[in-house]
């Protein structure tokens, strides 16, 4: 399919992607889009004394994207936010495997949801006085 090897980790998280959907009450999210291809992320996150206790996502987008925000979620779910920020988009690329240099924007995106998630945290724990 496309420009993805049908066995590949992509295409399994694409067909089986983990941690769809949304959180109630969530305590932060991270909503990005990128203009050139329309895709958009909502990052959902849970979390408690600074550890992300659950992470659920809604992607409008290509499988390339859906895929990364699914290996996001599985790499970021009990670690504290500090750790989270350090996952970068070169980290879910390693987990995803091989990909045609034009779709690492995907797992650019997803990394971009993930600061955009943090940053609303950090904003709501300590609002402006
Ligand atoms: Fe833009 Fe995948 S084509 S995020």
């Amino acid at each position: 399919m496309g420009c993805f090897d049908e066995n590949s980790e992509i295409m399994e998280h694409f067909f089986h992607p983990r941690n769809v959907g949304k959180i109630d009450n969530p305590d932060a999210i991270g909503h990005v889009g990128n203009p050139k291809c329309g895709d958009i992320m909502d990052l959902y996150l849970k979390i408690k004394d600074n550890i992300i206790i659950d992470a659920k996502f809604q992607t409008y987008g290509c499988a390339a994207a859906i895929a990364s925000t699914s290996v996001l979620t599985e790499l970021i779910k009990g670690k504290s936010i500090y750790e989270a920020l350090k996952i970068s988009n070169k980290k879910i690329r390693e987990v995803l495997g091989e990909m045609p240099p034009h779709k690492y924007h995907c797992t650019v995106l997803a990394e971009q949801a993930l600061k955009a998630a943090i940053e609303d945290y950090k904003n709501l724990a300590s609002p402006e006085p």
